[in-house]
């Protein structure tokens, strides 16, 4: 094989850009978490053939200083943090300092910025991290973002992008969970001048209302746990909601959407026992830690996240989910089945009655009972309901008569 020379690469930060930049969602994320840290209230996104085209971000917040605009397209510049120890104590969606110079080096930017202090704002054209004009401009105090024709100079990256379905899905995706991370923002969202989504400031659960439709909203239960260590809220999903894939589980730390295997299957576990074989239940959950034990720098995307102690992590969430489950649809389940019997039975047994009879005594045992045979592993049996589903035996007590043939829409 042949020696050859270490040289700088041309166009580096094109090939780097990649890391963050793969596709219009890519920046559709980075372009919101800028929006939510600079304190918006509202944040409306404009998209033009599912991002490819255009993706225009214009919010209300705190906007950029002229001195400082053309420095925010610079890799490794930010306002968030100084130094690497600051990440222990990290309050803001970004840190690397590197989205809006990733995004720039490959494509066309536009963006206006006013603050408070000025009278008027900044105007700035960047093409492929080069920036081409600057003037002052009257606008609006925050920021307003446009980003054209993504991957303009590099057709190898171009051409790998999937159909507009496609991507517009992710976009919609990644709307759809700040949306349900700050449901105290408003967003507006617009795709070819058709509205996809705008929710107004409101609770989590109208939320939910306006995401997933009331069908889903109203078998969402509240959750709000607080100890010093961890603070839990959001909503979760009654068992006869649950999915047949994982995104309709969201997934906030410190109100950032993260992926976390780990978290997934605490709450997986937490379930277990009232979902069927193979669902997953559907979710919306922050979970707020002491930024010092969670490492947030793990993947460029900033998606995923690592623990300083994965199995405290795992069981402490497990175990509030679990308490929460039996409580809410377990303890309260059986309860309200019992009641709805009773006023059921006449006074003489009917043949309702000696058809159920194995059920409602089951119904009747004590909840304590219940919930220790559940505990002993060994006399726990799966079996196949009526439409051949294998389902636990313990979701027979609660489910059989709520499963509702909901069409999955993903
Ligand atoms: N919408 C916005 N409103 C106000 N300031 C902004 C906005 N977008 C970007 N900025 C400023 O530009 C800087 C650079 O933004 P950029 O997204 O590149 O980096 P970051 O957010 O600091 O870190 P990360 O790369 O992790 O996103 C930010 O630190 C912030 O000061
Ligand atoms: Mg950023």
């Amino acid at each position: 094989m042949q020696l050859r020379k270490i040289k700088k690469i041309q166009d580096a930060e094109k090939i780097a850009a990649g890391e963050v930049v793969e596709r219009p969602a890519n920046v559709v994320k980075e372009l919101i978490e800028n929006s939510i840290d600079a304190g918006s209230q509202e944040i409306r996104l404009i998209v033009k053939k599912a991002g490819k085209a255009l993706i225009q971000i214009i919010d209300d917040g705190i906007g950029i200083p002229p001195d400082d605009i053309e420095f925010a397209f610079e890799r490794h510049t930010s306002s968030k943090i100084r130094s690497i120890e600051d990440l222990d104590n990290l309050h803001t969606l970004g840190f690397r300092g590197e989205a809006l110079a990733s995004i720039a080096a490959v494509s066309q930017v536009e963006i206006i910025s006013r603050t408070e202090e000025k009278d008027l704002g900044i105007q700035l054209f960047i093409e492929g991290g080069k920036i081409t004009k600057r003037k002052e401009i009257s606008c609006p105090i925050g920021t307003n973002v446009k980003v054209k024709n993504i991957f303009y100079n590099i057709p190898a990256r171009q051409k790998f992008l999937k159909s507009d379905s496609t991507e517009l899905g992710h976009i919609t995706d990644i709307m759809q969970r700040y949306a349900l991370a700050y449901p105290d923002i408003h967003f507006i969202y617009r795709h070819n001048d058709l509205d996809i989504l705008n929710c107004p400031p409101n609770d989590l659960k109208t939320t939910v209302f306006h995401v997933y439709g009331k069908s889903n909203a109203k078998f969402m239960e509240p959750i709000n746990y607080s100890e010093q260590d961890i603070k839990i809220s959001g909503l979760l999903g009654h068992p006869q909601i649950s999915k047949k894939n994982r995104n309709y589980s969201s997934l906030f730390i410190n109100r950032r959407y993260v992926i976390s295997d780990l978290l997934f299957r605490a709450i997986q576990e937490a379930y277990k026992g009232v979902l069927m074989i193979g669902k997953h239940p559907f979710f919306i959950l922050n979970i707020e830690l002491d930024p010092s034990v969670i490492d947030f720098n793990v993947h460029p995307k900033k998606l995923h996240i690592r623990f300083e102690r994965d199995e405290y992590v795992y069981n402490r969430v497990y175990n509030i989910i679990r308490g929460f489950i039996e409580e809410n649809f377990i303890i309260k389940e059986a309860k309200y089945i019992s009641t709805e019997l009773e006023l059921f039975i006449p006074g003489k047994e009917s043949d309702l009655i000696k058809e159920n009879t194995h059920e409602l005594e089951e119904i009747k045992r004590p909840i304590k009972e219940i919930r220790e045979r559940k505990k002993d592993k060994s006399t726990s049996k799966e079996f196949l309901n009526e439409k051949g589903e294998l389902i636990d035996e313990t979701v027979q007590l609660h489910l059989t008569d709520n499963i509702i043939g909901e069409e999955e829409t993903m």
